[in-house]
This record gives C-alpha cells, structure tokens and sequence, in this order.
C-alpha cells in the first residue's frame, strides 16, 4: 500500500516535471525563433499575433504549417494562401525544429493565450508585466546617423563584427547608392512594410536563413541596427524623389540648353551651400519661363 502511494508521488512529479520542461523548451524556442515575428497578445509583429491561434486552427495544421509554410502554401491550401496573401506575401521561414519540438513550442503559445489564462487565472497567480524598456525612436535619428547607418549598408564602412554588407545581399533604389545585390529582396519599402521594431528584430536575430548564416557569428551591434534601420527609413520615405528617371524628365522638360544654365545655378547655390527647397525655386521659375 505504502510503495504504491509513493509511486503513484512520483509518477505525479514526473509528470509535473515533464510538463514543464517541456513547456520551458517551449518557451525558449519560441522566444529564439518565433519572436521575432510573433507575439502572444502583444499585437502584430511581422507576422499575427498568435493568441488563441489554436481555436482557429486545428494542432495538425499549426504543425504543418510550422514545419513549412511554404510547402502547405505550394500545395494550395486555402487558409494558408489567405493568410499569406493578407500579410503580402512574407516569407515565414521553416521552423529548424522537430515535430516534438514544435508541439512544446504549441502548447506553449497555448499556455500563454488568453482562452487558457482564463480558465486558469484562478490558480495561477499573473506573471508581473515587465515594463517596457524606454527605447529611443529612429525618428529621432540624426543626419550623421542616417549616413552612418548607409555606409555600413554599402560596406562602405565595415560592420564592427566584419559581417558582409547588406549591399552584397539586397538593394535600395537611392541615388546616393549604385547598385546592390538582387540576392533578396529590394528593402526600398521594407520600412513601411515592417516598421522600425520589425527591422531591429530582424537585425539583431536573423531568422532567415541566408541572413542567419552571415550573422551568426559576427552579430549588428545595437547601434549599427538602429542606423541601418534609420537609413532604410530614410531611404522608404525619400524613394520617390530617387529614380534616375525622374531626373531625366526633368532633363528633358528642361531641354538641353537650360539644362547647362542649371547647372551653373545649381553650383551657384550649391556653393553657397543653400537648401533644397532655394533650389526648387529656381528650378520652377526657369522651367516656366
Ligand atoms: C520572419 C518572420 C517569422 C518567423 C521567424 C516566424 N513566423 Fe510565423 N508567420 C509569419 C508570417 C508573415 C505569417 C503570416 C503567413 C505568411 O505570410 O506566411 C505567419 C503565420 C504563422 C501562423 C499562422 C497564424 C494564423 O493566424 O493562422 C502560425 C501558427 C505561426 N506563424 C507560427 C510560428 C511559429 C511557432 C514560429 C517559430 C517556430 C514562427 N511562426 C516563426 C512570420 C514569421
Ligand atoms: C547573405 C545575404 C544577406 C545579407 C548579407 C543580408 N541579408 Fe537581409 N535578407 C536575406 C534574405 C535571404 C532575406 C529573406 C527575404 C528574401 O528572400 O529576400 C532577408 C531579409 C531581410 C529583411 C526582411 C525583408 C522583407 O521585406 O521581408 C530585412 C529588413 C533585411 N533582410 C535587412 C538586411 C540588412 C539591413 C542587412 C545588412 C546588415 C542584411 N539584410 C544583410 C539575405 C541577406
């Protein structure tokens, strides 16, 4: 009688023990990998927002699709070509995880989403909300941070940790840039389609493999990532004064002979280092006239 009570203790405890090691790993995962993109109750990073996820989508397809969205994407599944197409077209990157692995990481958005809190709030006492770190906006950037952070994008100036430059990867249409690497995809939006702290997180823990694999271990220091995501702000909000096109209707509204005109204008001006809008006022009144 005895022996069976205690293992009938120790059952329990193994299974309280499992229970939460598997829901730390869960949680460590989760934290390294998905959160960079995810939040649970936070609102919308990159990706949704995954609370209650589990209510609108059944656990063999939150598996699946966690394994590869893509592939689940290719094959036609219509609630994951909605969701792909409403969050246009993002690449969420596959899970480098087991299946178990995954189902931990599951249960664990599950423990922390709003239907089970509820139903357990009674015994488990809420977690302290951490305060949020006050972080300083890249609104606030200054111009030499802006240049700072194109120069590391060009490579211009070397990324402290010597990883490569972002140019070799990926392009900005800026006039201040020549070139840049169609290795992936164009970041001339990237600000307004992801937002300052999108940008930072994706700097700081890449979670896509080619980029992954660069930075690993020579990781963008915190102030590298905020003048990168300074400059592509900058480069987002400038783009369409930017094509070279644009500069050759002006050249050809202009036609040949004021074009020469302008230009001792614009040294004109420019030497006495006067700002742009001087400039537009000239311009506006020769092209007029
Ligand atoms: C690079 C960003 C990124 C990372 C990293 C990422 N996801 Fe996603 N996730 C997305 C995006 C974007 C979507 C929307 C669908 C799409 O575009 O493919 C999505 C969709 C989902 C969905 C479907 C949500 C719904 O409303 O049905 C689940 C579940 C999910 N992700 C879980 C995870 C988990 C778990 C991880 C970590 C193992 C992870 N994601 C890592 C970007 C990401
Ligand atoms: C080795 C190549 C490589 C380098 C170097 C690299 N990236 Fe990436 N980056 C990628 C890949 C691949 C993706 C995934 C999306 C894609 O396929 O374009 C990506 C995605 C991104 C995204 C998300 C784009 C989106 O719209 O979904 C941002 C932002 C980004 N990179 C910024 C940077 C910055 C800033 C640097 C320089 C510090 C950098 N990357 C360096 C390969 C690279």
């Amino acid at each position: 009688m005895k022996s069976l009570r205690t293992g009938f203790f120790v059952g329990v405890l193994y299974i309280i023990a499992h229970t939460t090691y598997a829901q730390q790993a869960g949680q460590g995962n989760f934290n390294t990998f998905c959160a960079v993109c995810h939040s649970i109750s936070k609102g919308k990073l990159i990706g949704p927002d995954l609370a209650d996820v589990h209510l609108r989508r059944s656990d063999a397809w939150l598996l699946e699709f966690i394994t590869s969205s893509q592939t689940m994407i290719n094959k036609g599944d219509a609630d994951a070509v909605a969701l792909f197409n409403e969050y246009n077209k993002t690449l969420m990157p596959d899970a480098p995880y087991s299946a178990d692995q995954i189902k931990d990481i599951i249960n664990y958005i599950k423990s922390k989403s709003p239907s089970y809190v509820a139903t357990t709030e009674t015994t488990i006492a809420s977690e302290p909300v951490e305060p949020a770190e006050p972080v300083r906006s890249v609104n606030e950037a200054t111009e030499e941070e802006i240049q700072f952070g194109e120069l590391l994008f060009t490579g211009n100036t070397r990324l402290a940790a010597k990883g490569p430059s972002c140019m070799s990867c990926h392009h900005v249409k800026n006039n201040r840039l020549v070139g840049g690497g169609l290795l992936a995809k164009d970041l001339t939006d990237a600000y307004s389609r992801m937002d300052e702290a999108g940008i930072k997180a994706i700097l700081t823990a890449p979670p896509f493999p080619a980029m992954r694999e660069a930075y690993q271990y020579n990781s963008i220091s915190e102030d590298e990532a905020y003048a990168l995501t300074a400059f592509l702000k900058y480069a987002d909000e400038e783009q369409y004064g930017q094509t070279p096109r644009d500069w050759q209707q002006y050249f050809l509204a202009a036609g040949g002979a004021s074009f020469l005109l302008l230009l001792g204008v614009f040294s004109l001006v420019w030497s006495k280092r006067k700002k742009n809008a001087v400039n537009k006022k000239i311009f506006d009144r020769q092209v007029y006239s």
